[in-house]
């Protein structure tokens, strides 16, 4: 695991958006694992930017999105399909045939599940996934104590989560008790995962989940197993973390990173600006 401290919410979405883009770019028909959420809004706005201002190209890209709430049709504004739709697939060049979410509508739950890994399988397995973190540990909709072998299946949310969900929804009644998420096994499939964190409200589970010891309390804890995952927090939410030298270091000194703050490495001024405002070197 890799932790990448970007100065703000804005600077950490730009960066996971560059290297969502970057291996787009060196792959165009990479199989992207999707999330959603509020963290991810801007995520998503940053590549509608590079799609539009950058040629970046969706056209081969197939898309998995891991998770889907229970009873909420693609049509139904709270569904993370018209989610996915509205922030994402609308305002690109990706064929809707080559995005993919569960059916959180659909007759046979357990058919639909197995069907989701089928489909993964099907597409070689999942290159990229982006991950967000809820407040309680859980990544998808992996609520604590989830097997960290478990495959895409419906979940029972946690009075947590449907709390913290609930201001998009009229009443907080409104919020399905259940959802379809891909599994933490299924998720620690993913070639390279990117987990990105930003909120003063998430720097106790960000630093649980990354420092603290590994546990099915803690979802996210699990992705210290995965062999290439890079956590990409802002100053606020990883406040609580204690080796963070360490990891301010290894991004301003790791050739892998040097695009992203080196003008010679192909990231322009701005970006450079954006990314660092004036922190890494120091
Ligand atoms: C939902 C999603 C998660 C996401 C989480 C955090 O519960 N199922 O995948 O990580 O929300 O959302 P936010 O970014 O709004 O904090």
């Amino acid at each position: 695991m890799e932790v990448i401290i970007q100065p703000d919410a804005i600077a950490a979405a730009n960066l996971t958006a560059r290297l969502i883009a970057a291996e787009l770019r060196a792959k165009p028909a990479l199989t992207l694992g999707l999330a959603t959420g509020r963290t991810m809004e801007s995520v998503y706005g940053q590549l509608v930017k590079m799609h539009r201002g950058e040629n970046l190209d969706f056209s081969q890209c197939h898309t998995f999105n891991l998770d889907e709430y229970v009873g909420l049709a693609a049509d139904n504004p709270n569904s993370y399909r018209f989610y996915m739709n509205r922030h994402l697939f609308s305002q690109v060049n990706i064929e809707s045939a080559n995005t993919h979410l569960p059916n959180g509508a659909a007759n046979d739950l357990e058919t639909e599940c197995k069907k989701y890994e089928w489909l993964i399988v099907q597409r070689g397995g999942i290159g990229l996934q982006l991950l967000g973190i809820g407040h309680d540990g859980h990544i998808g909709f992996n609520e604590p104590l989830s097997s960290w072998r478990s495959r895409t299946r419906v979940k029972a949310l946690s009075p947590v989560t449907r709390r913290e969900n609930a201001s998009q929804f009229s009443k907080p009644e409104d919020v399905p008790r259940r959802a379809i998420t891909m599994g933490i096994g299924t998720i620690l499939d993913a070639r390279r995962c990117i987990m990105l964190a930003t909120g003063a409200d998430k720097a106790e589970i960000v630093a649980q989940a990354i420092e603290g010891p590994m546990t099915a309390m803690v979802s996210a804890s699990a992705l210290q197993l995965h062999p290439q995952c890079v956590v990409i927090v802002d100053e606020a939410s990883g406040a609580k973390l204690k080796r963070t030298d360490f990891y301010r270091e290894i991004f301003a000194t790791e050739p892998e990173w040097e695009p992203y703050w080196k003008s010679k490495g192909g990231a322009s001024a701005e970006t450079i600006d954006e990314l660092f405002a004036g922190k890494v070197g120091s």
